[in-house]
């Protein structure tokens, strides 16, 4: 597969990543706590599906200098316990809302480094959740984990608290790259780990990012083939989001020669091909899986959704609880992020309060532009149709909210990345590329924002 670079240079300008519509920097703190209180009772009384829980774990032991998560380095463990003790009090004031007819059908784990925690502090967690709360019979248990703290002994645990998905991020095999990023190395080979995890039925993505200083299309590919033949369920290939202005830190890496746009198309090409050559499909843009995976049936009928974590189906999905620091609450009805202060967190949560710090509550038109670029960031489709009749809206009051731009979705179309057919947009396996862009084309904040964001590529 060749990507069309032309079209690729034209559309790598800084645009939303659309892990939520509107993104978060449109979030705000202009709120009464009580509006965000009658919002989380409103996502337990209109909609009675299942509730996912999202978990932030803010520490790491060590400041990888690429990183654009949420983090807290330190080796304080009285600050790492209290935090915990905050967590398990955080989750039992969701108990009180959240109705128990309502069942869990996922928890994720992500971070910093959730598994930064001793093992026991993690074992306490899931109680609270396991004596507190209904679970669905196939619920997925997923936790993000750095290779450095995964022994056998912690991941034997992890089994027998039921966790049956753990990502880990690996970022690249090559220990110089790794070296200039200021990554901890992992103590076991992730071949053995993969193995023992997949022996004791828990599936395995392991995360990978291009554009790091010392990356080579040659050393990359290397990178690539060693993560085929370690055969994990599913992996990630994301870019490297540069935005110093947001990362300070991220600045470090300038003093190295950092693959430019061009090369990093190559990185990814070179990557997507030895993948989708090797039994992997692809999954929104940098997401891959295994053609039995349950995300790939879910993308074929349809039926793929998306939210922070990253990729899930429609089924196992629910409305998002966050807890934690920075932690976002994805309701139907609003966004609600924790603050990402830890002192304000445990002084909020100690009070019985929930710790909310930005909110943003959508209007019935923003979430008919929600569904459409989830849709088309997930499905890779979107039916007009079906958007009349899940909002009782016509096509003409859709192309106003959208504030659709007829000429500019003519461009797409000739430039073969969508297809139109008369209420219907599909996208092109040559558009996959640009799915970022062709979401664009149906948010009306699009003009309006002088934010910054990375670069789509
Ligand atoms: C919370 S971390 C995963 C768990 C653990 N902290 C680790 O580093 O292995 C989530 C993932 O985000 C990705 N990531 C972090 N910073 C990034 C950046 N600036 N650009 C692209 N991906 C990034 C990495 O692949 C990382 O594995
Ligand atoms: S990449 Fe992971 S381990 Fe490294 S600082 Fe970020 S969250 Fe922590």
């Amino acid at each position: 597969m060749n990507i069309n670079k032309e079209l690729l240079k034209k559309y790598n300008v800084p645009t939303p990543r659309y892990t939520s519509y509107p993104p978060a920097n449109f979030f705000s703190d202009n709120f009464k706590p009580s509006e965000a209180t009658d919002a989380l009772i409103k996502s337990n009384e209109e909609n009675t599906q299942n509730i996912s829980f999202y978990l932030h774990i803010p520490f790491c032991s060590q400041l990888c200098h690429y990183c654009g998560c949420n983090t807290h380095i330190t080796h304080n463990k009285s600050l790492i316990s209290e935090y915990v003790e905050t967590l398990k009090k955080e989750i039992l004031l969701y108990k009180k809302i959240l109705s128990p007819q309502r069942k869990i059908s996922q928890i994720h784990w992500g971070g910093g480094t959730p598994d930064y925690l001793d093992i026991k502090q993690i074992q306490e967690i899931m109680s609270i959740f396991y004596e507190n709360f209904n679970f669905i019979d196939d619920a997925e248990i997923a936790m993000e984990c750095h290779p450095a703290h995964l022994t056998y002994d912690f991941m034997n645990e992890l089994v027998n608290l039921q966790f049956n998905r753990l990502s880990i991020g690996i970022q690249d095999f090559d220990k110089d790259v790794l070296r200039n990023v200021n990554r901890v190395l992992p103590i076991l080979p992730v071949e053995k780990m993969v193995a023992f995890l997949h022996e004791n039925k828990i599936k395995v993505n392991l995360d990978f990012v291009y554009g790091l200083p010392g990356q080579t299309i040659e050393r990359f590919s290397g990178t690539i083939k060693k993560a085929v033949s370690i055969a994990p369920d599913r992996l990630a290939l994301f870019s490297y989001a540069h935005v110093p202005w947001v990362k300070p830190h991220q600045k470090i890496l300038e003093k190295y020669h950092l693959p430019d746009a061009e090369t990093k198309i190559h990185l990814f090409e070179k990557a997507f091909n030895i993948l989708t050559e090797n039994g992997y499909v692809s999954i929104g843009l940098d997401h891959f899986s295994k053609p039995d995976d349950e995300l790939y049936i879910a993308l074929q009928n349809k039926e793929l959704s998306r939210n922070f974590q990253g990729y899930c189906t429609k089924k196992t999905t629910g409305q998002v609880y966050a807890v934690g620091v920075s932690g976002i609450s994805q309701l139907d009805n609003a966004y609600l992020q924790n603050t990402k202060n830890l002192k304000t967190y445990s002084e909020s949560i100690d009070k019985g309060v929930f710790p909310f710090e930005k909110v943003y509550f959508l209007n019935k038109n923003e979430k008919i532009v929600s569904y459409i670029i989830t849709e088309i960031m997930s499905n890779r489709f979107i039916s007009f149709k079906d958007v009349e009749q899940k909002f009782n809206v016509s096509y003409d009051e859709i192309k106003e909210i959208t504030k659709i731009d007829y000429d500019l979705l003519t461009v797409f179309e000739n430039e073969g990345l969508i297809k139109i057919n008369k209420k219907e947009i599909s996208v092109t396996y040559q558009g996959m590329f640009f799915l970022r862009n062709i979401a664009n084309l149906f948010d009306p904040l699009r003009k309006q924002t002088e934010k910054q964001f990375s670069k789509s590529l």
